[in-house]
């Protein structure tokens, strides 16, 4: 979008409200937003922002295309998915880490081909590339920790925040990959273009993190 306005994609959840919580610190806030649950975009004309709830996984779709100018997106999904956006600030929230996990007290045997159930099938193929570890992807949309249970993964690389869903399932972590946070995206075009006004929401939410 080339009006004057900011647009901005927001994780929908937890995430996208932390986040929200930051850019309204800084003077760019749209109090319409704490009082609706379903709909999907805010304006405020007077600080020129508009605001879209979008899936996690697709706020750097939105951004990518121009659609928004900038999002906020976790750097597991920008890692696995590879988008065309700048990454302009880390956002010191949604906090936790890309992990190999599996059965705690085990250990894959080292000669055989390894099965690893996974959301984040390119992260995986990438890890263990660089390994030089023969692998078979599994791809599963959620609760991956089943997998190694019932015996149909050897491991999975997943997402490990407080622990919590391993401990619960006698599973642990083996091998930590990357930290994840929360990423400030831009448009390529719209930074170009917006430069001015983009840089000095940066600037301020850089004062404020
Ligand atoms: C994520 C992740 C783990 C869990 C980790 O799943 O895939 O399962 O959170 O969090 P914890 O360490 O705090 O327990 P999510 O909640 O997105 O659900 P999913 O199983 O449907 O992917």
């Amino acid at each position: 979008m080339t009006d004057g306005w900011i647009n901005i994609a927001l994780p929908k959840g937890r995430l996208g409200e932390k986040a929200y919580d930051i850019f309204e610190s800084i003077g760019y806030g749209c109090p319409e937003i704490r009082e609706s649950s379903r709909k999907l975009i805010f304006e405020n004309a007077e600080n020129g922002v508009r605001y879209f709830w979008v899936k996690p996984s697709d706020v750097a779709v939105y951004v990518e295309r121009g659609a928004a100018d900038v999002g906020v997106v976790g750097k597991d999904i920008l890692e696995e998915k590879g988008f065309d956006i700048y990454e302009l600030l880390d956002l010191g929230i949604g906090k936790c880490r890309m992990a190999v996990a599996g059965i705690k007290g085990s250990r894959p045997d080292p000669e055989l081909t390894l099965r690893v159930a996974t959301k984040f099938p390119n992260i995986a193929r990438r890890y263990y590339r660089q390994k030089s570890r023969e692998i078979d992807i599994i791809k599963l949309h959620g609760s991956i920790e089943i997998a190694p249970i019932l015996g149909m993964s050897d491991v999975i690389v997943d997402i490990v925040e407080t622990g919590t869903t391993l401990r619960e399932n006698d599973l642990e972590v083996f091998e930590e990959i990357f930290p994840i946070s929360a990423r400030l995206i831009a448009n390529r075009v719209s930074y170009k273009f917006k430069n001015g006004p983009l840089r000095a929401m940066c600037e301020k939410i850089a004062e404020r993190i």
